[in-house]
């Protein structure tokens, strides 16, 4: 912990703040649990007014924000009793934004913020490139247009009709990126929704993790970050794939995870070996093809369900929806489907809109 704290900074651990909790639309209630079983009565969340945004009131240090594992981002909340944007640059507004964002990068090393950026509508507007360049001035930050590393949000509040709400970022990244993915897979799964499927498995140190088509090891990594395992197998049947795996393994420190280039459809493992499966499977669009998945899918099911023990679980993600819920009915002699949970996913400035399935194996 950063010991550049001041008195003010530290009394407000002791009163509570406004934030908002940037969530995987459709996992609402999935963070609404991380955020209780990790911070308890310290946290309230409010009335749900947005999809993919929760509202939250919390007494404490704001850095254990910053562990939260199945979220996307999480931003300080400032409202401002100002009619318009302009008034932000007023000695009194603008002083008590100087010293939110300094207690923001009070979190992080000294270094950690380098850039900051705005996003507001009008951000071209005379009044924001006046209140970037005070920002800049007086934080000794740069102005990006880009991705920069302390983001402020403008906008009117959600929940009222007056005034404005200036929302921080408390992290120079999104806490989805995660600093162990030093190698980037095209059609690698968010870290948040890889998080929230190794949850939904009930993570246990006695379990025999195998994570199928694994690409990148996003699922394997975060499945261990949630709780140790006995065995953690990742298998991929593509050389790349699995050299981009190792990477991001070394990373994350995970040392006991194991890479195998295997087919899904065709493991070399013994039958009912595996406690729980862990699969990202070819969307059909960016990964793969409808008519590929249309081979592969069956294969996977079919091989999963011989190497699952009994009352083993499968967390599966796909955007392939009408092909795997066909295939996971006609299996119901082998599974028994647990939980549903369609998501929308960012991507591209758009969205992609995937679900997360968790299967029981029967027997
Ligand atoms: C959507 S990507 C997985 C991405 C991964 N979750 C990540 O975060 O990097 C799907 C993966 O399935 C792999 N794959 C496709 N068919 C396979 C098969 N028959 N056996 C094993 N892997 C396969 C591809 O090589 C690709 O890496």
């Amino acid at each position: 912990m950063p010991p550049n704290r001041n008195k003010q900074q530290q009394e407000a651990m002791t009163t509570s703040a406004s934030f908002e909790v940037e969530v995987i639309p459709g996992l609402e209630g999935i963070s609404q649990q991380e955020l209780q079983r990790a911070l308890g009565r310290r946290v309230v969340v409010e009335p749900i007014l947005h999809e993919g945004l929760l509202p939250i009131r919390y007494t404490g240090d704001p850095a254990a924000l910053l562990d939260l594992a199945t979220v996307l981002a999480v931003y300080e909340r400032h409202y401002y009793a100002i009619p318009r944007p302009k008034a932000l640059l007023g000695q009194a507004a603008f002083d008590q934004l100087l010293g939110a964002i300094a207690a923001v990068r009070a979190l992080h090393p000294r270094d950690a913020f380098q850039t900051f950026r705005i996003s507001a509508a009008g951000e071209e507007s005379s009044v924001l490139v006046r209140l970037r360049e005070q920002l800049a001035a007086n934080t000794g930050l740069e102005y990006t247009a880009e991705e920069g590393d302390l983001l402020l949000r403008m906008r009117r509040p959600l929940d009222r009709v007056e005034g404005w709400e200036v929302l921080i970022r408390v992290s120079p990244r999104p806490l989805s990126a995660r600093s162990w993915r030093v190698c980037n897979l095209a059609g690698a799964l968010n870290a948040s929704v890889a998080h929230t499927m190794a949850l939904l498995t009930q993570p246990n140190p006695d379990d025999v993790v195998l994570n199928l088509a694994c690409g990148s090891a996003t699922l394997l990594i975060e499945r261990l970050l949630a709780a140790p395992a006995r065995i953690a197998v990742g298998c991929d049947r593509d050389r790349q794939a699995l050299a981009c795996a190792q990477e991001n393994v070394a990373a994350s420190g995970a040392d006991s995870i194991r890479l195998e280039q295997w087919d899904a459809g065709a493991l070399p493992t013994p039958d009912a070996w595996v406690d729980v499966l862990l699969a990202d499977l070819p969307f059909g669009q960016l990964v793969g093809s409808h008519e590929a998945n249309k081979v592969l899918y069956p294969r996977v099911l079919r091989e999963a369900a011989r190497v699952t023990v009994g009352g083993g679980l499968f967390a599966a993600i796909t955007q392939d929806i009408r092909l795997w819920e066909r295939l996971v009915a006609d299996s119901a002699a082998d599974w028994t489907l647990r939980t549903t949970l369609p998501i929308k996913l960012p991507f591209k400035g758009g969205h992609l809109r995937p679900r997360i399935y968790l299967l029981e194996r029967k027997g």
